[in-house]
């Protein structure tokens, strides 16, 4: 995503705290680009299950995937700044932000994303969630999912360094509970019968990050 295209989205939020976050996150984060890849050629709508301030739906719509987005957040501040985008950029027929905790998701099938959510749920409720998201899936969808994985290294030892400076800055409420092994995380998918990928997808940051990918067998 060129210059230009970075600075006009981070123009539609508030603030120029936010502003840069998102400059920044566009500039630097390889996830968006990995998801588009993903769903590139087919029109099934996504679901981002917490969706932040919709970054995702924004960044595709740019690059040109125009298919229906429905990002859900429990967090209220965040789907208000999110709507508030979708309104200046006039993307309102198209892209759908609303509050909603995670376990409530709508009857709705296609793609589904889950990006840098996980470990927000303790161990118990992740399970439920991936069975979940599972169930969302369209025969020809893709489920796509960023997290930090469990694993004995230094990466993951960086990894809750920053989150815990995440969670004293207030961007995050209440903090990671349960960072999954990459065995937690295939477990449920592979028994909802999906082909389950999983490579490190970490950009230029140091953390301990994997790319997820599950799709029923084609
Ligand atoms: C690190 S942010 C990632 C945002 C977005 N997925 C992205 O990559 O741009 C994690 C998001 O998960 C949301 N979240 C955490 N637990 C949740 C839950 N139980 N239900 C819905 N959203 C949740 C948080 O509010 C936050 O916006």
């Amino acid at each position: 995503m060129d210059r230009h295209t970075r600075q006009r989205i981070a123009r539609l939020y508030q603030g120029s705290l936010q502003r840069g976050y998102v400059r920044g996150k566009l500039a630097s984060d390889p996830v968006y680009a990995a998801v588009a890849a993903r769903i590139d050629g087919t029109a099934l709508p996504l679901l981002d299950i917490g969706c932040g301030i919709g970054l995702l739906g924004q960044y595709l719509h740019a690059q040109g995937h125009h298919q229906p987005y429905l990002g859900l957040d429990h967090d209220p501040r965040k789907i208000l700044a999110g709507q508030r985008a979708v309104q200046r950029a006039g993307l309102d027929a198209m892209m759908r932000l609303q509050q909603a905790d995670a376990a409530e998701l709508p009857a709705q099938q296609g793609h589904v994303a889950l990006l840098d959510v996980l470990h927000y749920l303790p161990a118990v409720r992740q399970p439920a969630l991936l069975r979940d998201a599972a169930r969302h899936l369209s025969p020809q969808g893709c489920l796509i999912i960023r997290n930090v994985l469990r694993e004995a290294n230094w990466r993951f030892h960086a990894t809750r360094v920053e989150e815990f400076f995440l969670h004293a800055s207030g961007w995050i409420s209440g903090g990671a509970q349960h960072y999954p092994s990459a065995g937690e995380l295939r477990e449920p998918l592979e028994q909802a019968g999906l082909e389950v990928r999983i490579e490190p997808l970490r950009g230029r940051t140091p953390f301990n990050s994997y790319l997820v990918v599950a799709h029923h067998p084609r």
